[in-house]
C-alpha cells in the first residue's frame, strides 16, 4: 500500500518537477479556467431560475467546454511526457525530485505562471461563452439551424398553449428528466450541425407522459360536459355555397360523486394499447381494465398478432396528440378562414381554385408564395376579367390569406405536407379515435368497441344552409 509519504515521493514530486514546462502550465491553466466557468454556469442554473432556456446552451456547456477541459488536461500529460522524453534522452534526470515547497523558486514562478495564464484565460473563455450566447440567440444563427423545429413552432405560436414554454410539456420533472432531455437534445443538435437527421421529425414516444406534464395543469377528473361545435364549410360551386354543422359532443369526465361519463370518463386510466407504427396510427391490439378487476382484450380482425409486451396506457396525449402543434386539413383550414371573411366568398368558384392551389406541391414556401398569388390573379383575369376589374383588393387578400394556410400548415424543407402530422381528436380527416373505435376491434366474447355515433356525439345539424337552431341560439 502507498502511504501518504511515499506517494508524494513518488509520484507528487515527478508530477511536479515534469510538469514545470509551458505545454503543461498553460493546459493546467486552460483546464482550470474552464472548470470555473463550467461550476459557475451549474451554480447559475441551479441557484437561478432555471437559467436560459436558449436549447444550443446544451452545446456550449455539456460539449464544448467539457472538450475544452479535457484537452487541457491533455495538454498536461503530453508536456510532462516531452519534458520527460527529453531529460531521459540526455540524461539529466534526477536522482531525487525536488521538494514540492512554495519557497523554491522554481516551482514559484510556475505557480505564477499558472495563476496569470488561468486569469487569462478565464476572461478569453468567459467572454467568449458569453459572445456565444448572444450569438445563438440572434436571427442568422436561428435561422441557419432551428428551421428542423419551425412546423412546430408555427402551429405552436397559434395554438390554445401559445404562453406555455416547451419544456412543460416536452422535459419530464426531477433530475432524470432533465439529463434525459440534455442528452437527447445535445444529440439531437450535434445531427443538426452535421445536417443527419429525420425529415419530417416525428414525435416517436419521445413526450413524457401525460401525468409528468399535462396534469400539473389539467385536472384529469374535471367534468366538462356537453360542448357545442359549430363548423362552417363551403361548397366548390361559383357561389361557395356556404352550410353549418352542429355536433354536441359528449366529452363528461368525474363529477361530484364519482360517476364517469362521456369520452373522458370512458378511458382515463383504464386502457392499454399497442400500436404497430411509431405514429400510434394503427393500433391491433387495446385492452379495457373492468371495474372488478377483469380486463377484455379487444383485437382488430384480420391482424396479424402483436406483441403485446409493452403495452401503452392510454393518457391525455392520446387523443389530444397535437394540443400544441395542430396542422390543420387544406378543407379545414380554407374553410375556417374563409367563414372569417379572408379568401372572399364573393369571389367566384374561390373555394374551389383556392383548395387546387393550396394542394399544389411546392418545393418551397417561396415558391408557394409566389405561385398561389400568381395563379389566383391569372384564374380571375382570364377567366372573370369584369370581377378582376371590380375586386381587385379582394382577389390580392385572399391570395394573401392563401398563402397564410399553406405557409402555417405546409413545410417542406422538412417534409411536412398536409396530413404528416394527424390529429387523433376527431375520425374525419385520419383514423383517430375510429383507430380503435372502427368497429372492428372484438373481444373473444364477441364484443366490439362502440361505433355508435351517439355515444360520442349528436350530429344536430348537418350541412345545411341557414341552420334555424343557430337563430334561435343567437349563434347567426
Ligand atoms: C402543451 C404541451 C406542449 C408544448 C407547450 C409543446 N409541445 Fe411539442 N409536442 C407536444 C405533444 C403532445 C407532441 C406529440 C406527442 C405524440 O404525438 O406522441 C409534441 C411533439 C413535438 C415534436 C415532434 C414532431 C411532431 O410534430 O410531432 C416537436 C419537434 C416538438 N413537439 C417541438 C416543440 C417545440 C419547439 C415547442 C416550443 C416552441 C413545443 N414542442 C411545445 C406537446 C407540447
Ligand atoms: C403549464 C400549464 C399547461 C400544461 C403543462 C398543459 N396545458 Fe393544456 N392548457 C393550459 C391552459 C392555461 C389552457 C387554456 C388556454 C385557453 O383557454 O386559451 C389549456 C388548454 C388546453 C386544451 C383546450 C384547448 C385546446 O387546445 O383544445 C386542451 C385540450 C389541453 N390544454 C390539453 C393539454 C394536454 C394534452 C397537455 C399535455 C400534453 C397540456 N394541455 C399541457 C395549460 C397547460
Ligand atoms: C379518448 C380521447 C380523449 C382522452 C384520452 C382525453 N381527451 Fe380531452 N377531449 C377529447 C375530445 C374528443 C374533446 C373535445 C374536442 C373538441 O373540443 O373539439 C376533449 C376536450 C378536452 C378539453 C377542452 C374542453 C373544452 O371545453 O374545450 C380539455 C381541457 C381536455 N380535453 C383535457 C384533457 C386532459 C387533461 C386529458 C388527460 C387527463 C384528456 N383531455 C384526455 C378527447 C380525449
Ligand atoms: C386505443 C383505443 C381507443 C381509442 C384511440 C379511443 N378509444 Fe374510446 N374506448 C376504447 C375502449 C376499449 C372503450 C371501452 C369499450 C367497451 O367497454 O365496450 C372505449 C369507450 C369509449 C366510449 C364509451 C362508450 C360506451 O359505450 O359507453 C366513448 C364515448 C369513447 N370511447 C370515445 C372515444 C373518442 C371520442 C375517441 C377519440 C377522440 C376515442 N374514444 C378513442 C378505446 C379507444
Ligand atoms: C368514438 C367516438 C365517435 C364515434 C363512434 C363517432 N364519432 Fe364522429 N366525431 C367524434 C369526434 C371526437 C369528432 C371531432 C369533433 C371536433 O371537431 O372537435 C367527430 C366529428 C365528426 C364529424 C365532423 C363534425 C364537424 O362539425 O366537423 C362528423 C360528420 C362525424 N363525426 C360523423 C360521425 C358519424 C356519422 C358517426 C357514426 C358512424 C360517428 N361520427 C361516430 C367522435 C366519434
Amino acid at each position: 500500500m502507498l502511504k501518504a509519504g511515499s506517494l508524494r515521493e513518488n509520484w507528487l514530486r515527478p508530477f511536479f518537477f515534469y510538469g514545470n514546462n509551458w505545454l503543461s502550465l498553460l493546459g493546467g491553466a486552460i483546464t482550470t479556467a474552464s472548470a470555473m466557468v463550467l461550476v459557475g454556469f451549474w451554480v447559475v442554473s441551479v441557484v437561478g431560475h432555471g437559467g436560459s432556456s436558449n436549447p444550443y446552451l446544451g452545446i456550449l456547456f455539456d460539449l464544448l467546454l467539457p472538450g475544452v477541459f479535457v484537452a487541457g488536461l491533455v495538454l498536461i500529460l503530453v508536456g510532462i511526457f516531452i519534458r520527460r522524453s527529453f531529460l531521459l534522452s540526455t540524461d539529466q534526470v534526477p536522482s531525487f525530485f525536488p521538494e514540492v515547497s512554495i519557497h523554491d523558486p522554481v516551482f514559484r514562478r510556475g505557480l505564477d505562471i499558472v495563476v496569470v495564464a488561468t486569469l487569462m484565460n478565464f476572461i478569453i473563455v468567459g467572454v467568449g461563452c458569453y459572445r456565444g450566447v448572444a450569438y445563438m440567440d440572434t436571427v442568422s444563427f436561428c435561422g441557419a439551424t432551428c428551421h428542423v423545429m419551425a412546423p412546430e413552432n408555427a402551429a405552436y405560436h397559434v395554438s390554445s398553449h401559445a404562453g406555455i414554454v416547451c419544456t412543460e410539456c416536452h422535459v419530464a420533472p426531477g433530475t432524470a428528466g432533465y439529463v434525459h432531455a440534455k442528452v437527447n437534445g445535445t444529440k439531437q443538435l450535434f445531427m443538426v450541425l452535421v445536417d443527419h437527421y429525420p425529415k419530417p421529425i416525428m414525435a416517436d414516444h419521445k413526450v413524457p407522459v401525460a401525468s409528468a406534464t399535462c396534469l400539473h395543469c389539467h385536472n384529469p377528473n374535471a367534468e366538462l360536459g356537453d360542448k357545442l361545435v359549430v363548423s362552417q364549410s363551403f361548397a366548390d360551386d361559383a357561389t361557395n355555397t356556404q352550410t353549418s354543422s352542429v355536433t354536441v359532443l359528449h366529452i363528461g369526465g368525474d363529477d361530484a360523486l364519482g360517476h364517469l361519463s362521456g369520452i373522458h370518463g370512458a378511458h382515463s386510466g383504464k386502457i392499454e394499447y399497442v400500436a404497430t407504427d411509431a405514429d400510434d396510427q394503427t393500433i391491433p391490439w387495446v385492452r379495457k381494465s373492468n371495474p372488478d378487476g377483469s380486463t377484455t382484450d379487444f383485437i382488430a380482425s384480420g391482424a396479424p398478432a402483436p406483441n403485446i409486451a409493452h403495452p401503452q396506457v392510454m393518457d391525455c396525449i392520446g387523443c389530444h396528440n397535437r394540443a400544441a402543434h395542430s396542422f390543420d386539413t387544406a378543407q379545414g383550414a380554407l374553410d375556417k378562414m374563409m367563414a372569417q371573411g379572408s379568401p372572399s366568398a364573393t369571389l367566384p368558384f374561390l373555394h374551389k381554385e383556392g383548395l387546387a392551389l393550396l394542394k399544389t406541391k411546392y418545393d418551397s414556401q417561396g415558391e408557394a408564395k409566389a405561385r398561389i398569388t400568381s395563379g389566383l390573379i391569372t384564374f380571375y383575369r382570364s377567366q372573370y376579367p369584369s370581377v378582376w376589374d371590380a375586386q381587385r383588393p379582394q382577389i390580392q387578400n385572399s391570395a394573401n390569406s392563401l398563402v397564410r394556410i399553406y405557409i402555417d400548415n405546409i413545410f417542406p424543407a422538412m417534409n411536412v405536407g398536409w396530413g404528416t402530422h394527424p390529429n387523433n381528436i376527431g375520425h374525419t380527416d385520419s383514423a383517430g379515435c375510429f383507430r380503435c373505435h372502427d368497429g372492428n376491434h372484438t373481444s373473444k366474447a364477441g364484443k366490439t368497441i362502440t361505433n355508435d355515433c351517439s355515444v360520442c356525439h349528436n350530429l344536430v345539424v348537418s350541412n345545411e344552409p341557414h341552420p334555424k337552431l343557430l337563430t334561435d341560439l343567437g349563434m347567426h
